[in-house]
């Protein structure tokens, strides 16, 4: 139907005939000639309707936006003064000769080029919305992330292997999404929430080095860097250790960067512990672009009289820790009110500060209302620590160390930005070297940091009993820019190990073989150490494309309330197909007719059993 992509027409079609096919992005009348910007895939082209062919220009007439049509011209130079040099067609128009209207098109319901939309407006339409070229681009993009992965993994001997999505639910942390079995009533399938035991099974059946682009689906509260369902870049490898595996998924990493938006990582990345990144910057994923570090204060504030500090100083999990703000003494009360009122969002008590106005005059020379409160020794520790200087404001947080951590580091990537400290550029970090096991304070015992197939560190197999609290493991986590965007770890190839680990989490022999006794046979059959990682595709292109959500980079993504405003789903089903199910519904209101939306409150209830 065509010989040319409407985006791809330029000089070199100079004096050339051309058909193109596209949809009418805008047309303007400008008083005896009509002109068209004339849109596919690539992009725009100018077609001109002049009324020397007036059969032509009684159709030109007639388009309106988004009408797929057909055009026969004759490509030429555009007028001196008229060149458009965003476009790559921008030095070149179309005559046209003839225009045939392929389809018309109802009015949309917003222009293609309007930026202001708000999402649901683009996800109820969410064809309209990929017409965009925002969109276009986007999805490219993600296309030439998958080939350029492929392509360097293929190159390093690794083998695309499927696995099943219909199958037993994995311990990843977050609810699974069941699909009920018709054959065997009262039995569900999960759908996965990673591969995980799967591609390391291949590992024990020998296939060395595994990778898949696979969707996984989790059932968790969403955010912008959250899907219920979401592609992970899966690998796995044997006979490689941790440096090894970090090392080969990094040149990955680096690879894609450079090939897709021609950016180079630095190489090797930077690896911190994760106790390292926790005391610098509060969190697991620091966004190292933002220059701001924490400073320790827990043991100068021991002794001091201010009781909030001494307080969380003294408790066994307490942290009181100082963010420096370069020049913040600039921020008005209503600023440190507003930082204030955020932290409290994130569950800290408050947020007491220290203004410094003239180091040189000692305590005169600062400015806080805690200042009374604290010893000669701790300001002076305070300031040579935090390396204050004239002019500087000085925040501190002083809790749980979980929650110093989370206020402060959420607290520092805050005025980091808001205050335009952020440097530009790329900045991945390894976090390595992270605890086993985190108590879970609501169900009174250990759980997986990572997931409990990950092995401990050399020599921590010990303590996996004896003071899990203090077991390491031989976890790896990517963090680029503030973002996680890959976890992984060496994993527990001895079956005694696994059960130890099991042991740990609580999960007694009868319960781990009924759960993974396929997993526990398979590690006595010769299993090879292993290991491995998984990387959030969504969340690597959305950083490539520099979109703030990772919907953006998906084609038909679900809302944070996990529904799909194009195709209304989740949506109700009829009741014969939840009798074959062996399903009845707690509300029968909730059948079809009621609502096109699923009311949380229903349950689906089982009838009979095995
Ligand atoms: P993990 O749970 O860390 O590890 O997931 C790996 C990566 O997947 C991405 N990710 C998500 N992206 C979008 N929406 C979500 N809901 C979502 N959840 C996770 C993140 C994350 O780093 N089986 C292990 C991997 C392994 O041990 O090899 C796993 O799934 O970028
Ligand atoms: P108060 O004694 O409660 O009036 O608090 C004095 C100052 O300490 C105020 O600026 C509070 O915001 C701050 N503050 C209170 N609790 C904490 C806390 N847990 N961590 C940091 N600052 C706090």
């Amino acid at each position: 139907m065509r010989s040319e992509y409407c985006g791809l027409v330029n000089r070199k079609h100079l004096g050339q005939s051309v058909t193109l096919c596209g949809w009418v992005h805008r047309r303007r009348d400008h008083g005896g000639v009509i002109f068209i910007d004339l849109r596919d895939r690539e992009g725009l082209v100018q077609v001109v309707c002049d009324p020397d062919t007036p059969g032509t220009f009684r159709t030109a007439d007639r388009l309106r936006h988004e009408f797929v049509i057909r055009v026969a011209g004759k490509v030429r130079g555009r007028p001196a003064g008229t060149v458009n040099p965003d476009l790559p067609s921008g030095e070149v128009e179309v005559l046209a000769q003839s225009i045939e209207i392929l389809n018309a098109s109802l009015t949309p319901a917003f222009q293609l080029d309007d930026d202001n939309l708000s999402e649901t407006v683009r996800l109820e339409h969410r064809v309209l919305d990929l017409r965009r070229p925002f969109m276009q681009n986007n999805l490219k993009l993600r296309y030439r992330a998958t080939m350029a992965v492929r392509n360097f993994l293929d190159r390093h001997g690794f083998i695309d292997v499927e696995t099943p999505m219909l199958t037993r639910s994995t311990p990843e942390g977050a609810r699974d999404y069941l699909v009920p079995s018709r054959v065997h009533p009262g039995h569900f399938y999960a759908l996965p929430q990673s591969p995980q035991l799967f591609k390391q099974l291949l590992m024990m059946a020998g296939f060395d080095r595994y990778y898949q682009i696979v969707k996984c689906f989790r059932d968790e509260d969403l955010r912008s860097d959250r899907q219920p369902e979401f592609t992970q870049i899966d690998i796995e490898t044997s006979f490689l250790d941790q440096g090894e595996i970090t090392r080969i998924v990094e040149e990955l990493i680096c690879h894609a960067f450079k090939e897709v938006i021609g950016v180079e990582l630095p190489n090797p990345f930077p690896r911190l512990t994760y106790a390292q990144t926790m005391a610098r910057y509060g969190s697991d994923k620091p966004d190292l672009r933002v220059p701001l570090e924490l400073t320790e204060l827990t043991d100068a504030a021991r002794d001091v009289e201010f009781k909030v500090f001494r307080d969380a100083a003294r408790l066994a999990d307490g942290r009181v820790a100082a963010l420096r703000v370069p020049q913040g003494g600039a921020l008005t009360r209503g600023e440190i009110d507003g930082y204030t009122e955020y932290v409290k969002t994130l569950g800290a008590k408050g947020l007491a500060y220290v203004k410094v106005n003239a180091m040189e005059r000692g305590a005169e020379g600062l400015q806080s209302p805690i200042l009374k409160f604290l010893s000669a020794a701790a300001i002076k520790a305070i300031l040579d620590r935090t390396g204050a200087c004239d002019g500087d404001l000085i925040f501190f947080g002083a809790d749980r160390a979980r929650i110093a951590n989370e206020t402060l580091g959420a607290l520092r990537e805050k005025i980091g930005r808001e205050r335009g400290l952020g440097q530009p550029g790329w900045r991945p970090l390894w976090v390595l070297d992270f605890p086993m096991f985190v108590w879970d304070e609501e169900e009174k015992r250990w759980a997986a940091m990572h997931h409990p197939f990950t092995s401990p560190a050399d020599g921590h197999e010990d303590l996996l009993d004896a003071n899990p609290g203090a077991a390491r493991a031989k976890a790896h986590d990517l963090v680029l820019n503030g973002w996680e965007i890959g976890g992984g770890s060496v994993r527990i190839h001895r079956q005694d190990v696994q059960q130890k680990v099991f042991r740990a989490l609580g999960i007694g022999p009868d319960e781990a073989q009924a759960k993974f006794g396929f997993l526990l046979e398979a590690l006595q059959y010769g299993a090879p150490p292993h290991g491995g990682i998984a990387f959030g595709l969504d969340r690597i292109v959305a950083l490539m494309a520099g979109a703030d959500s990772i919907r953006d980079v998906i084609a038909f993504p679900k809302t944070q309330r996990a529904q799909c405003l194009l195709t209304h789903a989740p949506n109700t089903v009829d009741e014969q197909q939840l009798r074959e199910l062996h399903i009845r519904l707690r509300q029968p209101e909730a059948l079809p007719g009621a609502s096109r939306t699923i009311d949380p409150e229903v349950f689906a209830e089982i009838i009979g059993t095995g």
